[in-house]
């Protein structure tokens, strides 16, 4: 079995929670990490028992025992922080949304293309069991068309307007931060919608604290999606059949509930509780993409990330979300 020494840029929160599931995999080794604070790096690296702390991105990227970066830092950092990575060889799984328009993801998927190296964006629920499961329903036919998909994500968070969920600066707002899931749920399950249309809630800095969207098909089904960081909806999707109902239902924790009601027979309920964090399903696709030579994931290829991307700056348009100097 090939290991793969992994380097980690930021030791935020979701840096922490990759780093527990990441530890479950055998062919991981939790290499290095790089922050822009020495000190910060060398608690990251003692609470992981990882063998090099650097105080800088560029001093972790030049390390040339790193095999691959996995990039935790704030939205409007990832560009800059990609093409840091991959221009020092490294390959990169990147935090979503991997950037805040379509015209720089494309600059990453270039520059990762032209490079040769895996790319890819940590969309982490189409690896989890029970999405996996979902899709087997649907891939298998049983279920019908879809026809149509109700998703929503939210949660209360206390307005800050320093901090990453509402300072645009560091690319704030509901949409791209859990807008992205019930949105992907529907590229996922019913492909690219032929139009959007998007109402916002904006914030005193700009970034918006509500969105709901609805998606059209030019088949005649639609979808629709809403979060918030002010209503506490939590996190599920539905997905309306032509023989069945399905509901992804997820907690912040992981912990997943499937409910799948076939018509006429007596609905199903499948509880899926992935160890460590689930975080490693991920971390295990962009292992096996390299030991087969691949530099896309087939579950999330570059072309899905341009599609959900594509789609977020329709939503944004639509709802007057802007983000200064990326539009
Ligand atoms: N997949 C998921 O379930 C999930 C969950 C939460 C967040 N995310 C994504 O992960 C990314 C990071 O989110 P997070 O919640 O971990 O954020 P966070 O706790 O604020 O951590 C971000 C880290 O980025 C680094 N950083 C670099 N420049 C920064 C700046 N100007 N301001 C603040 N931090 C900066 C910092 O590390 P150093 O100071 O050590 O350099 C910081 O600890 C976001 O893109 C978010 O969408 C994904």
């Amino acid at each position: 079995m090939r290991k793969y020494n992994w380097g980690v840029l930021g030791t935020g929160n979701i840096a922490r929670k990759f780093c527990h599931s990441l530890h479950l995999l055998e062919n991981a080794v939790l290499y290095a990490v790089g922050s822009r604070d020495q000190e910060r790096a060398d608690d990251f690296a003692r609470d992981f028992n990882m063998h090099h702390a650097y105080g800088s991105y560029e001093d972790l990227v030049s390390d040339s025992s790193v095999d691959i970066i996995y990039i935790a830092t704030p939205h409007t950092y990832h560009l800059e922080n990609t093409l840091l990575c991959l221009r020092h060889g490294k390959h990169v799984i990147c935090e979503k949304p991997l950037s805040i328009n379509a015209k720089e993801v494309r600059q990453m998927t270039d520059e990762a293309r032209v490079r040769g190296l895996l790319f890819m964006e940590a969309l982490w629920p189409p690896f989890q069991p029970s999405y996996i499961k979902a899709r087997e329903i649907i891939e298998s036919g049983e279920a019908g068309k879809v026809l149509h998909m109700r998703g929503k994500f939210g949660f209360n968070t206390e307005y800050d307007p320093e901090k990453r969920t509402y300072n645009l600066g560091l690319g704030g707002g509901a949409v791209l931060d859990i807008g992205i899931y019930p949105v992907m749920d529907i590229l996922q399950f019913m492909g690219v919608p032929d139009d959007v249309e998007a109402w916002s809630d904006i914030s005193p800095t700009g970034a918006d604290r509500s969105t709901a969207m609805m998606f059209r098909f030019n088949d005649g089904r639609m979808a629709e999606a809403y979060c918030s960081f002010n209503v506490p909806t939590g996190i599920s999707t539905e997905i309306n059949c032509e023989n069945c109902n399905i509901i992804l239902e997820r907690s912040r924790e992981m912990g997943q509930k499937l409910y799948v009601d076939f018509h006429g027979r007596e609905p199903e309920v499948m509880m899926f509780t992935p160890s460590g964090m689930g975080y490693q399903f991920e971390a295990a696709e962009v292992m096996r993409c390299l030991d087969k030579g691949l530099t896309e994931s087939q579950v999330v290829p570059h072309s899905f990330s341009h599609n959900l991307i594509e789609v977020l700056d329709l939503v944004r348009s639509r709802a007057g979300i802007i983000y200064p100097g990326h539009d």
